[in-house]
C-alpha cells in the first residue's frame, strides 16, 4: 500500500451504509465495475477480482487447463506462491535460473523444456519486467502457455503494454505490500474466453453466485471460494485512480537514485529488460563479490537502513520453499502432486545448489523497496548513506 486516504474511506463507507456487501447485489456494483476498469487499464478482455494473488495464480492455472502430468517452469527467485500455485493444481514446478535483471533467464527456460512442459510463469519480481518478447517466442516455438505473475508489478509495462496482458493470462496481488491494495486481494486477467470462464467457475465455488454464469459455455466443475466483496471493490476502484501517479512518483525517485549513484564504482545498478516499463517500486544494485554484498548488508542493518541482500529474502529464494524442496505438495499423500501416478517421471529433483547462477546473483544483489513522495533531501541522504557504506568495503 503506497497511498490511501479519505476517498477510500468514503467509498467503503458508502458500501457499508448501503448494507449491500455481497458482490452480486443489484445496487452497488463495485466488484463488477472494478473488473471492467481493471481489464480496460491492463488492456485485456476479461478480469476477475478475487481474494489474493495466490488465488489469482491458481485460478489462472485452472483456467489454462494446467494439472497433473504437466511441468510448469518457474524462476528460482520469486515469492513461493508462484511455485506453490502449480502444486495446488496438481502439476509440478520446474525451477529455472534468473538473469542479471533478477527475472527468469530465457536461456535456462529453453534448457528446462521437456515434452511434459505445459506452461511458463515469468515473474515480474519487484516490478522488474521480464524479457517478454523472448518468452513469448519460446512459448510459440514449443507450443507452451504463459502465465505472467505480475503480483509485484501492478501497472508496470513491457514495451508499452501492461504487464499481465502479454501472456495467455496474468495474475496480480493487491495485498498490503503491493502498489495498490485493499489489504488482501488479487486479480486474474486474460483475453481468452475459455480461460476466463474456467477461472471464474473455480474462484466462485463452481460458479454458484455469478449472475451471468448462465452465459458460460464451460461446464461447472468444483471450485473454491475466492470471491471478493463490495468493500474490496470500492477500495480498489479508488486505488486504481491513484496507480499511474504512484508509478510516476516512484520512477522519478528511482531515476534520481540511479543518477546519484552513477559514479559509485563499488556497485552496478542492475540492468532492465525495459526501464521505461519498470514500476519504480524497487532499486537493485550489485556488488562484485558475495563478500562485499554481505558486508554492505551488515553495515546497512546495523544503521537501520531500509533494504536487504536478496539472499536474505526468506521465502523468495527457492531453497527456502519447503513444500517444493521436501515434496510436501498437499495435506495428504493421496493428493500430493509429487506422489500422483500422472506425475511419475516428471522433473522433480531439487537441491539447494541446483541454480548456481541464481545463487550467485542473490548473494551479490541488494534491493531497496522505494516509498512514494520522497523529498530530494531524503533521496540525497539515501545516496550519501549508500556511498558511505561502499567506502567502507
Ligand atoms: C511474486 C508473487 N507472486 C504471488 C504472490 C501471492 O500474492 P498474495 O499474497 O496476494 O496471495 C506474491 C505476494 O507477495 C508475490 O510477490
Amino acid at each position: 500500500m503506497y497511498r490511501i486516504g479519505k476517498e477510500e474511506a468514503e467509498a467503503a463507507a458508502r458500501v457499508i451504509e448501503s448494507g449491500q456487501l455481497f458482490f452480486v447485489n443489484d445496487g452497488f456494483q463495485e466488484v463488477k465495475n472494478f473488473e471492467r476498469e481493471w481489464a480496460e487499464k491492463i488492456g485485456t478482455e476479461y478480469s476477475i477480482l478475487l481474494t489474493s494473488g495466490t488465488g489469482a495464480l491458481i485460478s489462472a492455472l485452472v483456467g489454462l487447463g494446467v494439472g497433473p502430468g504437466d511441468e510448469v517452469i518457474v524462476p528460482g527467485y520469486t515469492f513461493m506462491a508462484s511455485a506453490s500455485a502449480v502444486l495446488a493444481v496438481g502439476a509440478i514446478p520446474v525451477l529455472a535460473e534468473i538473469d542479471e535483471t533478477m527475472t527468469i533467464d530465457v536461456k535456462d527456460v529453453e534448457k528446462k523444456i521437456t515434452d511434459k512442459t505445459k506452461c511458463i510463469i515469468p515473474v515480474h519480481i519487484c516490478g522488474f519486467p521480464c524479457n517478454m518478447d523472448a518468452i513469448m517466442e519460446i512459448a510459440k516455438k514449443h507450443n507452451l502457455l504463459v502465465l505472467e505473475d505480475a503480483c509485484q508489478a501492478d501497472g508496470g509495462k513491457y514495451k508499452g503494454r501492461r504487464l499481465g496482458s502479454i501472456g495467455n493470462a496474468g495474475a496480480f496481488s493487491f495485498n498490503y505490500f503491493k502498489l495498490i491494495s485493499c489489504g488482501e486481494g488479487g486479480a486474474v486477467v486474460t483475453n481468452d474466453r475459455k480461460v476466463y470462464e474456467r477461472a471464474a467457475i473455480y474462484h466462485d465455488s463452481g460458479c454458484a453466485f455469478r449472475p451471468y454464469s448462465g452465459e458460460f459455455s464451460e461446464p461447472f466443475f468444483m471450485g473454491m471460494q475466492l470471491r471478493s466483496n463490495e468493500v474490496m471493490g470500492a477500495i480498489m476502484r479508488v486505488q486504481l485512480t491513484r496507480m499511474d501517479d504512484i508509478i510516476a512518483n516512484l520512477k522519478e525517485t528511482k531515476a534520481k537514485l540511479i543518477a546519484g549513484l552513477a559514479d559509485e564504482k563499488k556497485i552496478t545498478i542492475i540492468p532492465s529488460h525495459d526501464i521505461e516499463g519498470d514500476l519504480g517500486s524497487n532499486l537493485g544494485f550489485r556488488f562484485a563479490t558475495a563478500e562485499e554484498g554481505a558486508k554492505f548488508a551488515e553495515m546497512a542493518k546495523a544503521e537501520g537502513f531500509d533494504g536487504y541482500l536478496v539472499a536474505n529474502s526468506g521465502k523468495h529464494i527457492y531453497y527456502n520453499w519447503d513444500p517444493i524442496m521436501k515434496h510436501l505438495g498437499s495435506h495428504c499423500e493421496a493428493l500430493n502432486p509429487y506422489a500422483l501416478p500422472q506425475n511419475k517421471g516428471l522433473c522433480m529433483e531439487y537441491s539447494d545448489d541446483m541454480l548456481p547462477q541464481t545463487l550467485d546473483l542473490v548473494n551479490r544483489t541488494y534491493h531497496i523497496n522505494l516509498k512514494c513522495d520522497r523529498s530530494d533531501e531524503e533521496i540525497q541522504k539515501m545516496i550519501d548513506t549508500i556511498k558511505k557504506f561502499c567506502a567502507q568495503l
